[in-house]
């Protein structure tokens, strides 16, 4: 049977850190076919061929880039659908409020779709995406990575086996960089489309649930608009409340403030207090795993420091003997497990797919818009409460609506 080829819509950060090494890792491996990238200019593209990381660890493997002439050219990927066989797979990995478009046109195409979180930014969409998914019998991934983190089992065995007790009480953050205020995020993470919130406090939500069965019914966001450096304002410091189906409650707090001099990439993790015999407690740090080194020198990446504390966890570049580098980290093994699935589905008819996803879903180790509406309702009652100055908005599972409380 022919490799599976595969088309990636969008060049920018997250597929020169994670999409695209894990899927030159699988083509070298002989488990994936040609690869296509699609960003919307072609210095983009240009820019990730000519990645020194990337060279580096692929010396022997290249992608077809699109676009392949100056000019923004935002619908080009569609024609690129339209040459994709049928059950191939798209990778989405475009500024959050571009999914819901991309992800229907590659469902149209009859493409299998793996999609960076947050999915989409209201219910209805993902409700539109599972029930056209469905009928058309195609997979569609939320690639929610810290599912894959071997840590979220640990918590997962735990609580799933009574010995966390019941969650009551949780603090989860993550920062990013500075820097970030520099590079593209400033033409979308804004205002009116998105927040820190929205963009990345989705991890720890999804996590919860993850680790706890425990659904959201309740989202307090409360942000603060900073300038960006090209004058845009974004939601760029989010404190957000969600309440849970128990009555537990989760503080999350977001954004793009670690300072460009501290140590890591970023700063996370999380704690819950839980109910028990003689209570319980989670706490991961999420940033810190242990190591710390101060260097000689910075690295020329932005946000690089001299003393720094790495994750080896999420992703990094091993040398095993060549040629370049493997990838290895929770980062590769969750597009692995993603193209994995979708492979398990090739050369079976409609009603044998259906009945496979039925089961994905079912499993709920992968995020799907079927399994995993509460994100998508979450971030909906995000939006409409950041939007109303932090003012709660609640969640209706039975209409799958949200509104102010
Ligand atoms: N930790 C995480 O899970 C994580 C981290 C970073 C980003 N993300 C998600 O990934 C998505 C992209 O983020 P990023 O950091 O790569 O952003 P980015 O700004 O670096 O890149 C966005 C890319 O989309 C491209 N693009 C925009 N419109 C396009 C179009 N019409 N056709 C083709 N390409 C188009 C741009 O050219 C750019 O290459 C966001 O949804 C973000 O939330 C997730």
């Amino acid at each position: 049977m022919p490799l599976t080829p595969t088309l990636v819509i969008g060049g920018g950060m997250i597929t020169h850190d994670q999409l695209l090494p894990a899927l030159f890792h699988r083509q070298r491996q002989g488990r994936l076919g040609e690869i296509t990238i699609c960003a919307q200019h072609q210095r983009t593209v240009a820019a990730l061929a000519s990645a020194p990381a990337i060279l580096k660890a692929f010396p022997e493997q290249s992608f077809r880039a699109f676009p392949t002439t100056e000019g923004a050219q935002p619908h080009l990927y569609k024609e690129l659908l339209k040459e994709l066989p049928p059950f191939s797979t798209v990778l989405v990995a475009l500024p959050d409020q571009l999914h819901f478009a991309a992800v229907m046109d590659a469902l149209e195409a009859n493409q299998h779709v793996l999609c960076v979180k947050p999915l989409v930014l209201t219910a209805k969409e993902a409700e539109t995406i599972a029930e056209t998914a469905h009928a058309k019998g195609l997979l569609v991934a939320v690639e929610y990575h810290k599912r894959f983190d071997d840590r979220a089992h640990k918590a997962r065995g735990f609580y799933r086996d009574g010995r966390l007790g019941d969650f009551k009480l949780g603090t989860a953050r993550l920062m990013e960089k500075w820097y970030y205020r520099d590079s593209n995020f400033q033409n979308w993470c804004t205002k009116e489309n998105t927040d820190t919130f929205t963009y990345i406090g989705c991890h720890y939500v999804d996590l919860v649930h993850f680790i706890t069965g425990l659904l959201p019914v309740a989202v307090s966001n409360y942000g603060i608009v900073d300038t960006y450096p090209n004058g845009r304002e974004g939601y760029l410091w989010c404190d957000t409340r969600v309440r849970w189906n128990n009555g537990a409650v989760l503080n999350v707090q977001t954004s793009l403030c670690y300072p460009n001099e501290a140590a890591g990439p970023n700063t996370q993790g999380m704690t819950l207090y839980c109910s028990g015999p003689s209570g319980a407690l989670l706490d991961h740090s999420d940033q810190y795993r242990g190591l710390a080194y101060s260097l000689t020198s910075k690295a020329s990446s932005p946000g690089a420091t001299f003393y720094t504390e790495p994750s080896p966890d999420y992703f990094q570049y091993n040398d095993l003997g060549g040629p370049g580098l493997v990838p290895v980290g929770y980062g590769v093994r969750s597009v692995d497990y993603i193209l994995d699935t979708i492979d398990s589905l090739a050369g079976l008819d409609l009603t044998a797919r259906q009945a496979a996803l039925k089961a994905i879903d079912r499993k709920g180790i992968l995020a799907t818009p079927s399994n995993s509406r509460y994100n998508e309702l979450v971030v909906e009652a995000g939006r409409l409460s950041i939007l109303n100055g932090g003012r709660e908005a609640v969640i209706d599972y039975d209409s799958h609506t949200v509104a102010l409380a």
